[in-house]
This record gives structure tokens, C-alpha cells and sequence, in this order.
């Protein structure tokens, strides 16, 4: 594909202070309307297409043999996994990481199957359930800790501590490492925002410190199983083997980011949701019944992960546009959520909402895993939340972290109690 055909366009999708500018609405609404399947040149690439439209998006989601997630042809992100995925962990100060990134999320079928049916014993409906009076018990013990404060981070002290808490609890780690992941985890998302990732040395440093970590859990758990993920993954077989050491480390990756970041990002998104909307809101507290949909909704209006990528394995056409093979094609979850035709008053955070299934889980093969983990946590958190401080109030702009990937606030000052 030539990009001489949008040399003049004004705006790149690619840039990450669109999103920590949170500016990317005004770009997709334009896009949706006038080229919803629309070139996007890059300075440092070969360009990308950019799906903005629901159905382009489950098309190419659903139809994993055109439309490829795996590593050898780019894997899930913008950026190529090959050349990029070693550069991305800081590759100049660690030596070779070239293939730590493969994890089930990069795989096409059949492969995927193989590599997903490895920790999916641990997100069965029942095991899910069974999680239940326990976050209660976590969220209860995580607001009690602000009773004698007015403020706080909303996103330090509540939304990124649950979604920790609960990623230990299913590693089956101790609690006082927890803090580990949320460090690794920030860093490892954070490519593009300097204070999440200040230096390359920083990321191999913390590459290096999550891999003997990984490691280090895989001995113990050779030696002591448990039901844990990290068992399951160590006793899993492919053909007779043991999963590679890159591949293990691949998939820690995949659940501390996949785990942590974006249930962090929905709880701290919805919370801010609540308090711009007091109607909304209100609706909660007069029927607490309502709180599975707004969870739903919430994820609607956050969509935490911003995109996913694919790549064309064959020449192809998607709403009237000719792909050829081994283009890009990336799909703009936070876009398709705000598809006119899907969703009637896509700018309107509505509790009540029902229309089609919203697409921040993604949908198809790779169809979010730990769905039910994050929905649960989320509706036990407002259940919890709404009653104690149903006033709760941002008390200054939030501030977004920069990043192409991760729509996400890293701060969010909050007064508690504002009319008390
Ligand atoms: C609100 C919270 C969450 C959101 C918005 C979210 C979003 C997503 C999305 C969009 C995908 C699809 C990737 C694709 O199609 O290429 C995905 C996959 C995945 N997610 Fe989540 N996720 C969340 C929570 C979680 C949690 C709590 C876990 C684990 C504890 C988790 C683990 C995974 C895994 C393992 C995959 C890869 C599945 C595969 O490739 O088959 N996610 N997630």
C-alpha cells in the first residue's frame, strides 16, 4: 500500500498524546463517518490500516486465518513483535530477548487452542464464582483503609489495588509482592510515557528482575503444585514437553499485563464515569440490581485496551478497501464502542444501556480470558463503592498515561466525602 494517498492528513493515530490528551473521540467520530477503513502512514513504519467501524472490527476478529495476531507476521501490536519486542524490554541493556514475548495472545489457531486451554481450568465459571466472597472481603478491607481520610489517588489506593491483589491471589504469590507486579507491569506498558518507564535500563532492569521472578516461581512450583495459574502453566505438556522458558515468561507477561493494567483502568475510568454523571450514578444507588449492565457499560466507555493489531495473511478487502498481504490491519476497540450504529448516543454513559455487545474484551479466538475475573471485580467494587462514598468527587483533571495501547489515568484525586 502507498501512503502518498494520505501524506496530508492532519493527524496521526499512531501518536500516543492523542490519548493522554484523551482527544481521540474528535479523530474517530470524523474517521467512522468519512473513511472508516482508513491508511494510516507511519514515520518509523510501513503504515497500518485502521478499522473504526464495529462490524470491520468483529470481521477481521472473527476470521483469524486472514487476519493473523501471530508473532511471525507482526504479532498483536502496532509495532513489529520481531524487531520491536526485544527493543520494547530494553533489549540494548539486556542482550537478546527475541523470543520472550510469544505468548498465546501472538498465535493463530491451531496453536492458540494449545496454548489458551493451558490456564483456561483457572477462569471456569465455577472457579470464578468461587473468587467472589473473597474480593468482597479485599474490597472491604481496601476502603476501610480510607475511613479517616476526606481524599486520595483514586487510582493508588483503590483501582490498582484490587486488580493486584486479586493477580497474587491467582498466581498464588505472596500478597506483599503484589507491589512487584504493579511495578513490572507499568513498565512493561509503558514504552511511550516517561514516567512509567524512564530509561531503557529501567525496563531491563525490571525484565530482568520479572524473569528471575517467573523463574523462580516455576522451581517452587515444580516442586510444591498447586491449582494456581503459574502451576498450571509449569505442568502443562505440548507433545510430552514442557512449555520453552521464553514462552513461560511470554505468558506471565501476558496475565500480569492483561490481569492488572486494564481492570486497573475500568475501575478508575468508571469511578470517574459516576462522578461526571450524578444522574447515572444515582440510578445505581436507587437499584443496585442495575450494577452488572453499568459494569458492561463502564467497559464500553473506557475501553481500556485501545486497539489490537492483526496482519493480512492473503490480498483481502474489508468495507470497500483493497488490503494487500502483509499489511497491517489495526483495530480500534475505542472506536467500534463508539459506533452510531451500534450503539444509539455512543457519547452518552448510560447504566441502563443494551444494545450490542460492547468490544473492550475483543471478541472472537483471542476473546478476552479473564473477562468474568474483571467483570466480577468490578461489580463488587461498585457494590461496595456506591453505598460508602456515593458522592465521591474528582477534585482536580485526572491525569492519562501516554500510550497508543493503554487508555488509562495514572492519577485521579478524589474528595470522598465532598458534602459532609
Ligand atoms: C476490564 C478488564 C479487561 C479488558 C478490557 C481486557 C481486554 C482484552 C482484550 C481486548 C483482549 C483481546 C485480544 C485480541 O483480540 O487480540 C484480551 C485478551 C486477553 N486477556 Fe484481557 N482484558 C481485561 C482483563 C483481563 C484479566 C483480569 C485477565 C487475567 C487475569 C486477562 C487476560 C487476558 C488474556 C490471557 C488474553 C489473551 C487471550 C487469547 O489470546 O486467547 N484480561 N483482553
Amino acid at each position: 500500500m502507498s501512503t502518498t494517498d494520505y501524506a496530508d492528513v492532519p493527524f496521526d493515530l499512531k501518536d500516543p498524546s492523542l490519548y493522554e490528551a484523551d482527544r481521540q473521540d474528535e479523530f474517530f467520530t470524523h474517521l467512522r463517518e468519512e473513511c472508516p477503513v482508513f491508511w494510516n502512514p507511519e514515520v518509523d513504519g510501513p503504515g497500518f490500516w485502521s478499522l473504526t467501524k464495529y462490524d470491520h472490527v468483529v470481521a477481521a476478529s472473527k476470521n483469524p486465518k486472514i487476519f493473523s495476531s501471530a508473532r511471525d507476521w507482526g504479532g498483536h501490536r502496532i509495532f513489529d513483535e520481531k524487531e520491536a519486542g526485544g527493543a520494547a524490554l530494553g533489549e540494548a541493556a539486556l542482550g537478546d530477548t527475541s523470543d520472550v514475548d510469544t505468548s498465546m495472545i501472538s498465535m493463530d489457531p491451531p496453536e492458540h487452542n494449545i496454548y489458551r486451554g493451558m490456564v483456561t481450568p483457572g477462569f471456569t465459571p465455577p472457579r470464578i464464582k468461587a473468587l467472589e466472597d473473597g474480593i468482597r472481603a479485599r474490597v472491604r478491607d481496601i476502603l476501610g483503609k480510607l475511613d479517616d481520610q476526606d481524599h486520595c489517588d483514586f487510582v493508588i489506593s483503590v483501582a490498582a489495588e484490587l486488580p493486584i491483589q486479586v493477580l497474587a491471589e491467582l498466581f498464588g504469590i505472596p500478597q506483599s509482592d503484589r507491589h512487584k507486579l504493579f511495578e513490572w507491569s507499568n513498565a512493561l506498558i509503558g514504552e511511550d510515557d516517561p514516567e512509567l518507564r524512564p530509561s531503557d535500563m529501567f525496563i531491563a532492569a525490571s525484565f530482568a528482575e520479572m524473569s528471575d521472578y517467573a523463574m523462580h516461581l516455576w522451581q517452587n512450583r515444580l516442586e510444591t503444585p498447586g491449582d494456581d495459574l503459574i502451576s498450571m502453566l509449569v505442568h502443562a505438556r505440548i507433545d510430552g514437553k514442557p512449555l520453552s522458558p521464553e514462552r513461560y515468561i511470554g505468558t506471565f507477561i501476558l496475565l500480569i499485563v492483561g490481569g492488572n493494567e486494564t481492570t486497573r483502568q475500568s475501575i478508575a475510568g468508571g469511578a470517574l464515569a459516576l462522578s461526571q454523571f450524578p444522574e447515572q450514578r444515582q440510578k445505581l444507588l436507587d437499584d443496585p440490581s442495575l450494577i452488572p449492565n453499568a459494569v458492561n457499560e463502564i467497559i464500553r466507555w473506557v475501553s481500556p485496551v485501545l486497539h489490537m493489531r492483526r496482519t493480512a495473511t492473503e490480498d483481502t478487502e474489508l468495507g470497500g478497501q483493497k488490503i494487500s498481504k502483509g499489511d497491517k490491519v489495526v483495530m480500534w476497540y475505542v472506536s467500534a464502542n463508539r459506533d452510531e450504529d451500534k450503539f444509539p448516543d455512543p457519547f452518552k454513559f448510560d447504566v441502563t444501556r443494551k444494545d450490542a455487545m460492547q468490544l473492550g474484551f475483543g471478541i472472537g479466538q483471542h476473546f478476552c480470558l479473564g473477562s468474568r475475573v474483571a467483570e466480577l471485580q468490578l461489580r463488587v467494587l461498585f457494590e461496595e463503592l456506591l453505598p460508602r462514598y456515593p458522592n465521591l468527587q474528582t477534585t482536580a483533571p485526572v491525569r492519562r498515561i501516554r500510550s497508543n495501547f493503554i487508555r488509562g489515568i495514572k492519577e485521579m484525586q478524589v474528595n470522598l466525602n465532598p458534602w459532609e
